[in-house]
């Protein structure tokens, strides 16, 4: 079994266990340290594992959300709020939060609000909720064209990880995941070189199931040392500028494919304003290649490039930072004029045709 504890400058920790079959051993004994018990589902989920999970829970209250991003919104979240007051839950209660990174993003959120905070439990469903969206106690939900713009950090009080869920992901959602993994791969050396050596079975589910845990431990310990992202935690963010801009200018990709996607230009960016490390830049992008699959089809670069002048990262106007891989287990802050910004990405983008 892998087990992790956050133990963050707060009070607050995080156990977080990683194992298949955790939740028929870890989930009976932990909830029956509450009288009162939550859960909170999307309807895709519940209806693949609701009955499993909560078989020993009948008697707890479930409320489901509609699946997907669209309602990740304060209804939403006002919704549940509004079934867990009519639920009559009391503070020492616990709300457990099973699905993909939205549904732990807005149970966490409520778990944050009521009552001023209650237990919560998360069991993500999805790769991506594994590495990263449940481990490390951001919540939110999106607001005004924005983003996460409501939220709270709030550490869930246990994690319980299972690759059984991996089963039924569809190939789109363990590409999203591994959009996540890869980026972790550029952060740190030891994920990349387990990344590199099986670059050609990625999205196998025994070495799925095989990474997940090592993932944990990286993002684990980055927001052991800064729960609430002052500097260190900052380096998630690779990739993730160009990311964001290509993402708000289409969305027809999953986020993680927009993370590849934006690492294969961030690495570019890195080659020339950065001094980084060309032959290793150029292995990463192999590695972003195959976990996409092949290089996906991305909206104009120039239209994309201005979204990215709202990056909540930039530090003035007309200037864009952005989080790029330099060397293996390196990265650099780079800032680059938003003119110089536009004319390289779309350069990026003419060669990168060019070379399919
Ligand atoms: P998601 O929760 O929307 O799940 C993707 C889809 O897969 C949904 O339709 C869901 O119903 C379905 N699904 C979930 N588990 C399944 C399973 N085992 N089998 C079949 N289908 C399943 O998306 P996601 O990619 O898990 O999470 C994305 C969200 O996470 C975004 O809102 C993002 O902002 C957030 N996020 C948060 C953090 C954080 O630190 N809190 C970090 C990264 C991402
Ligand atoms: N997903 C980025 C973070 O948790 O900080």
């Amino acid at each position: 079994m892998k087990s992790y504890m956050i133990r963050t400058k707060t009070a607050e920790q995080s156990r977080i266990v990683c194992r298949e079959g955790v939740l028929r051993t870890a989930l009976p004994r932990l909830l029956s340290e509450y009288r009162e018990v939550f859960f909170f589902s999307d309807r895709t989920v519940w209806e693949l594992y609701g009955r499993k999970v909560g078989r020993a829970y009948r008697e707890s209250p479930v409320h489901i959300m509609p699946a997907g991003e669209a309602y990740k919104t304060p209804e939403t979240l006002l919704k549940l709020l509004g079934a867990m007051a009519e639920a009559q839950l009391h503070r020492g209660a616990c709300l457990v939060a099973l699905g993909g990174g939205v549904v732990g993003d807005v149970g966490g959120l409520a778990a944050a609000l009521y009552m001023r905070g209650i237990d919560c439990i998360q069991i993500p469903t999805t790769l991506l909720a594994q590495v990263d969206s449940s481990v490390g106690g951001k919540t939110a939900v999106d607001f005004a064209g924005v983003k996460n713009l409501i939220g709270a950090f709030r550490q869930p009080k246990v994690v319980l990880a299972d690759p059984t869920f991996f089963a039924t992901l569809p190939p789109r959602e363990v590409r999203c995941g591994l959009g996540e993994i890869v980026k972790h791969g550029a952060l740190s050396a030891p994920i990349f070189e387990t990344l590199w050596e099986n670059r050609d079975r990625l999205t196998d589910g025994d070495f799925l199931a095989a990474i997940v845990p090592e993932n944990i431990a990286f993002k684990a310990e980055i927001v052991r040392q800064d729960a609430d992202e002052k500097g260190l935690r900052k380096c998630l963010n690779l990739g993730h500028t160009t990311a964001h801009a290509f993402e708000l200018s289409d969305g027809k990709l999953s986020h993680g494919e927009y993370v590849l996607a934006g690492i294969i230009f961030e690495a570019e960016l890195a080659k020339k304003y950065a001094g980084g490390d060309a032959a290793y830049l150029d292995d990463l992008q192999t590695l972003c290649r195959a976990a996409l699959g092949g290089m996906p089809q991305l909206p104009p670069a120039r239209e994309a490039a201005r979204l990215a002048l709202l990056d909540k990262k930039n530090v003035a106007k007309d200037e864009i930072v952005v989080t790029a891989p330099v060397r293996k287990g390196e990265y650099a802050l780079l800032s680059l004029n938003y003119e110089t910004y536009v004319t390289e990405l779309e350069r990026i983008q003419q060669s990168l045709a060019q070379a399919e």
